[in-house]
């Protein structure tokens, strides 16, 4: 069957950065013949306080990437200081609180100020430039302060989602060495509390290295407040001018860690630079959503994610833009609560995660037509490959057919968008992410690292370029870093993910295929979650993998033998207490949908589990199962497969 090839709106082209296909052909001609000066040109953009002396160097052997290397410039200056000038009374940040129709509008000026006094706190606790700062915030403006408030004195942030666990958020703030840690009394979310600083409490408990806890207040409720360590926010400010200067970083500086899972059961510090990243995040910002002054722009993502700190703070900020912070879910109270919003604030592009806009299609079209979204013109997509079905919904119901749907794939590690449409140039395939982004070349690799060539094939997606937005190294432990990205496949970056280029050479991810899993748009290694499974007392072997779920894309399902002394306690018990392992251990998000409690898993002779069985059984996909002579038991198969149609009635 053709493919359907939805050709670019018009009225969308006329105006847009990138209005055709030869002009981004153009673009990305120039980006591979001479990527320094075509970067060279990006950065300016940015305002520099010293200019770079050189776009680019590397060492591919170490792989060590240093870009812009000599200049000197602050990420918050860029965010926020140099738009004073022209548009310090625009809107910088539209706050969307948990209560629907509530809202809190922050100028650029107003940011400033804030910014500065939360700055001036912490180098009051300490905090020097080069330290690690550890933010663990509901979504609420408090939370791009203290980013910011990082980047202007040079200290370096390691955002924690507020999902994680109190052990979670340990494991982070120790790896990352921080001393100062900021939080809030509560956080709000569909109506729901949640009880963030009883969990830093408990992340705390006996460790004497974070000697400072700044709270934010979002409730009125009071919380235990442990004398000289524990201040409230509010505060603290009050008592500082609202002005307070940059540090003068080095491109090369780190502006941020971030924690992401990888294939091991220890997450990884993903460590990102000053210049080469926000360059990076500025540019994607303004071509992929094609960004034009005055947009209000709208990512639904938690800033506790790399989609967050790229596509809701720095690379909006940079431009100047009005970015909405949202703090409820797409549910609460309903699921019209995005295109409320939409209409409230008159937002022209959107961007969210397929497995949102799942779960609100599902509850049917009546909640998107409720409201008109006509100021609606760029949709995008990331987090997990979109089902064309979706992809379908959101053009034509959200859309209605006027809007641009950019499908956008990327990761914590690249910093930025790699392979997307841009609005005005591309025409789109739903479900594929189409073509690279400017620099960015992407390859398909067999399983012997061969890079394949011409279009029609499918394997391992590596990448053979540099751009100024990849990361730089994992916090403390470099040897990973290279390991992990540029061992596999050597001289390449292996993204994880497989992908396909059709006969277009359009690029279709269909998923990771390493042991990582993408559940509700959520990162998590199915190794952290084994580790979390075998930590309990009960558990004498776990083995998880990912299936496929209506709403939530990939959901988990963990395969777990019990010990001796165990086998006879009832399974609802025990699958209720693993479940609550895995969320006292990761959070609530990384709990198994599917506990399976079974004798023995299948292993080779050798002992090597097989999970490419396990992950068929899993999906209800009992063909194929390939040889199973192999194994050291093959009768573990059919009895797994008796015990699968049981639990899952198929
Ligand atoms: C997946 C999120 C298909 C992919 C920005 C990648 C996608 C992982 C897409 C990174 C997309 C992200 N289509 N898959 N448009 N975007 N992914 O680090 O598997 O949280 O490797 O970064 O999400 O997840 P991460």
């Amino acid at each position: 069957m053709p493919e359907e090839l939805y050709p670019v709106k018009p009225e969308i082209a006329r105006v847009a950065h990138v209005g055709s296909m030869e002009e981004y052909r153009r673009l990305y001609d120039l980006s591979m013949a001479d990527p320094e000066r075509f970067w060279a040109e990006q950065a300016e953009t940015l305002t520099w306080f010293h200019k770079w002396s050189t776009v680019f160097d590397a060492d591919y052997e170490e792989v060590d990437f240093g870009w812009f290397l000599g200049g000197r410039l602050n990420a918050c200056f860029n965010c926020v200081d140099r738009h004073l000038k022209d548009r310090g009374n625009q809107t910088a940040i539209i706050w969307a609180a948990d209560e629907p129709g509530v809202y809190k509008h922050i100028t650029y000026r107003d940011l400033k100020h804030n910014v500065s006094r939360v700055a001036n706190v912490l180098k009051e606790h300490g905090v020097k430039a080069g330290d690690r700062v550890c933010i663990y915030m509901p979504m609420i403006p408090e939370l791009a302060y203290a980013m910011l408030a990082c980047a202007r004195i040079g200290a370096v942030h390691s955002v924690v989602f507020a999902g994680f666990s109190a052990e979670a958020l340990r494991d982070r703030i120790v790896d990352a060495g921080t001393k100062v840690v900021l939080t809030a009394n509560e956080g709000l979310r569909g109506g729901k509390v949640i009880h963030l600083k009883r969990i830093v409490d408990r992340a705390l408990e006996g460790m004497q290295t974070v000697t400072t806890v700044l709270v934010a207040r979002r409730t009125p409720s009071e919380v235990p407040m442990q004398a000289g360590r524990d201040h409230w926010l509010e505060d603290e400010v009050k008592r500082q001018r609202s002005t307070c200067t940059f540090e003068w970083m080095g491109a090369e500086d780190p502006l941020f860690i971030l924690y992401t899972s990888g294939s091991t059961g220890k997450p990884k510090g993903v460590l990102h630079t000053t210049g080469g990243y926000l360059v990076y995040a500025a540019m994607t910002h303004k071509y992929v959503f094609d960004f034009r002054p005055g947009d209000i722009y709208f990512c639904a993502a938690d800033a506790g994610w790399i989609t967050g700190h790229s596509y809701i703070i720095y690379g909006p900020l940079a431009n100047g833009a009005t970015t909405v912070m949202f703090e409820s879910t797409p549910v609460y109270p309903d699921p019209g609560r995005y295109w409320r919003i939409v209409d409230d604030l008159k937002v022209n592009i959107f961007y969210t995660a397929p497995t949102a806009l799942r779960a609100i299609a599902q509850a049917g079209d009546s909640w998107v037509k409720e409201y008109k979204r006509s100021s609606l013109r760029v949709l995008g997509s990331v987090g997990e490959p979109i089902n064309p079905e979706i992809w379908r919904w959101y053009h034509d119901v959200v859309g209605e057919k006027r809007c641009a749907v950019v499908d956008t794939w990327w990761q914590t590690e690249t910093g930025g968008i790699l392979i997307t449409p841009l609005p005005g140039a591309t025409p789109t395939k739903p479900g594929s992410a189409t073509l690279p982004f400017f620099g960015v070349k992407p390859l398909i690799v067999d399983h012997e690292g061969k890079p394949l060539e011409g279009n029609g094939v499918s394997g391992a997606l590596c990448l053979n370029s540099a751009w100024p937005g990849q990361a730089r190294t994992i916090h403390g432990d470099h040897h990973r870093f290279k390991e992990t990205y540029f061992t596999q496949y050597p001289g390449y970056y292996f993204t994880g993910d497989g992908a396909r280029r059709d006969e277009d050479g359009y690029y279709w991810i269909t998923g990771r295929i390493d042991d990582v899993i993408n559940v509700s748009g959520h990162r998590l290694g199915t190794a952290e979650i084994e580790s979390a499974l075998v930590a309990h007392e009960a558990v004498a072997e776990a083995a998880v993998v990912g299936y496929p779920h209506e709403v939530k894309g990939t959901a988990i399902y963990a395969y777990v033998v019990l010990g001796a002394e165990y086998a006879c306690r009832s399974r609802q018990e025990m699958q209720g207490a693993l479940k609550e392992q895995v969320s006292q251990a990761i959070g609530r998000f990384a709990a198994p949908e599917v506990i399976h409690i079974t004798a023995s898993l299948p292993k080779t002779r050798s002992g090597k589990i097989m999970r490419r069985i396990l992950r068929k059984i899993a999906a209800s996909e009992y063909e194929g199962m390939g040889d199973i002579t192999t194994l050291a038991e093959p009768e573990a198969v059919e009895r797994l497969v008796k015990e699968h149609r049981d639990l899952s009635g198929r």
